[in-house]
C-alpha cells in the first residue's frame, strides 16, 4: 500500500471502492470526491487486511463486466461482506452480494446498458429524499432472482429488480449505475450512502489533494532528484508541471516541442505563458520540419498517431539526455544501484486517457492509441510521475484554480497530443497545416466572441481531403471542405454535438470561406460520441 494513501486515509474519513472492472469505477470515486470525501479504489482482489488497514467508513463494490458464474469471475474475498461496515453494491456488486450471501443470480447471455425507469418500493436510508420514480442508467445482464436471507427488494423497473437492502446488516445494493450522469438523483443516492449512512466527514478538499500530492512527489523524487516534464500547453500537463514544481522547484525542467501540427502561433504563446506566468523552467524545441517530413505521404490515422508519438519520444529523449548530461557535468545527478543516472518523467495523464488506452478486460477496449500513455521505450531511464492519473478534466481545472493558475490556461479546451494531424484527413502537408491553422483560429475567435468557449468541451475545424466546386466573385473555385466540430461533454468519454446558434455558424462559415485561402465549403458535424469519436481520426 502506498504510504501516502495510508497517511491520507489516516487523516480523514475514507471510503474504499473495490473495483470489479467496470469502466465507471473511477466515476464512483469522482462522485465521492465531489462530496469532499476521500476515496481509494482498490482492485477487488485486494486482501481484506489491506482494505481494513485504511480504516474505511464504508465500502462500495463496483460494477464489472463478468458474471458471478464466470470461471474467471473476479476473485474478491466474500468476507468483505461480514465486516459490519456499511456496504453499497452497484450492478455486479449487487450480484456479488446476492451470490455470496446465499441468494441466486440468474445468468444472462450478454450485458446491455440503457435507460430505465425505476420505481422505489420502500424508502430506506439510501433513497432518502428521492422521488418515487427515477430515470436511471441500467445495466441489464444477470439478475438476482432469489434474495439472500434478511434482504428485501427495495426498487424495481417494469421488468427487473433494481435494488435490494438489508438495513440491519448495513448492506445496500442497486442494479443501476448511480455514478453516471444519466442516472437522475444518482449523486444524491451516493451522498446518502457516503455522508448519512457511512458518516464520512466532508473535509477532503482540493487543497488536501494538492498538499498530499506535493508531499507524495517530494517523497518519490527525494531531496536531490530531478524531473522532466513534456508540456503541451494544455491544462493537464501544465497543472501536472505546476504541482511538481511546487514540490521540487527548479529541479523540474519542462520541455515543449513544436511538432509542426500545433495551432496558429501556439509555439511562441505557450512558451511565454509557461515562463512568465507559471515561472516554469522551459526548454523549447522547434522540431516542426522533422515531424512533417516523417508524416509526409501518411494517411492512416493510427500510423499518424504512432509516428507523432514515436517522433515526440525521440525528440524528448534527445533533450532529456542533454539535461541528464548537464546534471552529470554539474555533479548533481542521481544514480541507481547499477550506477545508471536516473530522473523522473512527469506526465499529465488523466483517468479517461488511462481507461481509453488500456485493454483491460471488459467494455473499455483500446479505441485510439493516445500517444501520451504507454508509448515510452522500456529502457528509458526516466521513472514516471502521473499526479493526475485518477482525476477527470474538470477536477484538474479545479486543482489548477486552487494552485492560482491563470484562467486562460485552465479554460483551454482539450487539444490532442497528435495535434492538427488528427484533424487533417488524408495526407498532412505544410500547406494543409497552414490552411487548418487559419480555419481553426477563426473558429476559436468566433466561439469566444459568442461567449461559448467555456461551455463547450471542444470546438474546432477539421480539414477534409475533399475538394468541391464553388464560385467566388466571377471565378470558379475548386478547394477543400472544412468541417466544424463542437461538442459538449463532462469528461470526453461521451459527448453530444452542440446545437450552435445559426448566427455563429453563419459567421464562422462566411469568415472561413472568405478569409482562408484553400477552403471554399464549410459543413457542420452533428454526430455524438458514441457512436462517433470527438476527433475525426
Ligand atoms: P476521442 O476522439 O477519442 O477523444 O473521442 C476524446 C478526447 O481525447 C482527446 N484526444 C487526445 N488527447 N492525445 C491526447 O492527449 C491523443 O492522442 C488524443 N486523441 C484524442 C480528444 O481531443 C478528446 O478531448
Amino acid at each position: 500500500m502506498d504510504s501516502q494513501i495510508a497517511a491520507d486515509a489516516a487523516s480523514t474519513s475514507t471510503i474504499v471502492i473495490l473495483d470489479f472492472g467496470s469502466q465507471y469505477t473511477q466515476l464512483i470515486a469522482r462522485r465521492i470526491r465531489e462530496f469532499n470525501v476521500f476515496s481509494v479504489v482498490l482492485p477487488c482482489t485486494a486482501p481484506l487486511s489491506d482494505v481494513l488497514a485504511l480504516n474505511p467508513k464504508g465500502i462500495v463494490l463496483s460494477g464489472g463486466p463478468c458474471s458471478v458464474y464466470d470461471a474467471d469471475a473476479p476473485a474478491a474475498d466474500p468476507k468483505v461482506l461480514a465486516t459490519g461496515l456499511p456496504i453499497l453494491g452497484i450492478c455486479y456488486g449487487l450480484q456479488f452480494i446476492t451470490h455470496h450471501l446465499g441468494g441466486k443470480v440468474h445468468p444472462a447471455d450478454k450485458r446491455e446498458y440503457g435507460h430505465a425507469r425505476v420505481q422505489i418500493a420502500s424508502h430506506n436510508r439510501l433513497f432518502a429524499g428521492l422521488p418515487q420514480e427515477i430515470n436511471v442508467w441500467m445495466s441489464h445482464g444477470d439478475s438476482a432472482v432469489n434474495l439472500p436471507e434478511g434482504f428485501t427488494q427495495t426498487a424495481q423497473t417494469s421488468s427487473a429488480l433494481a435494488s435490494i437492502a438489508n438495513e440491519e446488516k448495513r448492506i445496500w445494493a442497486v442494479q443501476f449505475h448511480p455514478e453516471v450522469n444519466h442516472s437522475e438523483k444518482g449523486s444524491e443516492l451516493l451522498r446518502n450512502f457516503v455522508i448519512d449512512i457511512c458518516g464520512a466527514k466532508p473535509d477532503w478538499t482540493p487543497e488536501h489533494f494538492i498538499q498530499s500530492t506535493v508531499e507524495r512527489v517530494r517523497a518519490q523524487v527525494g531531496p536531490k532528484g530531478h524531473a522532466i516534464c513534456g508540456l503541451s500547453g494544455g491544462v493537464d500537463s501544465s497543472v501536472a508541471a505546476v504541482l511538481v514544481h511546487k514540490a521540487i522547484g527548479d529541479r523540474l525542467t519542462c520541455i515543449f516541442v513544436n511538432n509542426g501540427v500545433l495551432r496558429k502561433d501556439e509555439f511562441a504563446k505557450v512558451q511565454a505563458t509557461m515562463r512568465e506566468k507559471l515561472g516554469l523552467k522551459v526548454i523549447a524545441v522547434d522540431a516542426g520540419k522533422r515531424f512533417l517530413s516523417r508524416l509526409s505521404g501518411i494517411t492512416d490515422p493510427e500510423a499518424k498517431r504512432k509516428i507523432i508519438g514515436n517522433e515526440f519520444i525521440a525528440v524528448f529523449d534527445d533533450e532529456a539526455e542533454k539535461i541528464l548530461k548537464d546534471l552529470e557535468t554539474k555533479g548533481v545527478a542521481e544514480h541507481d544501484a547499477e550506477g545508471n543516472e536516473v530522473a523522473w518523467l512527469v506526465q499529465g495523464t488523466l483517468y479517461p486517457d488511462v481507461i481509453e488506452s488500456s485493454s483491460v478486460k471488459g467494455p473499455s477496449q483500446t479505441i485510439k492509441s493516445h500517444h501520451n500513455v504507454g508509448g515510452l521505450p522500456e529502457n528509458m531511464k526516466l521513472k514516471l510521475i502521473e499526479p493526475l492519473r485518477d482525476l477527470f478534466k474538470d477536477e484538474v481545472r479545479r486543482i489548477g484554480r486552487d494552485l492560482g493558475m491563470p484562467e486562460e490556461i485552465l479554460e483551454r479546451q482539450p487539444f490532442p497530443g497528435p495535434g492538427l494531424a488528427v484533424r487533417i484527413l488524408g495526407e498532412i502537408t505544410p500547406e494543409r497545416v497552414a490552411i487548418l491553422q487559419e480555419a481553426d483560429a477563426v473558429v476559436v475567435e468566433e466561439i469566444k466572441a459568442a461567449g461559448l468557449y467555456r461551455q463547450l468541451w471542444q470546438s474546432f475545424a477539421v480539414l477534409l481531403p475533399v475538394k468541391t466546386v464553388g464560385v467566388m466573385g466571377d471565378q470558379r473555385t475548386y478547394a477543400y471542405t472544412c468541417a466544424i466540430r463542437a461538442v459538449t461533454s463532462e469528461d470526453g468519454m461521451t459527448a453530444d454535438w452542440a446545437p450552435l446558434p445559426y448566427e455563429v455558424l453563419k459567421t464562422i462559415s462566411s469568415r472561413i470561406v472568405n478569409e482562408v485561402r484553400g477552403i471554399n465549403r464549410v459543413v457542420y458535424d452533428i454526430t455524438s460520441k458514441p457512436p462517433g469519436t470527438i476527433e475525426w481520426e
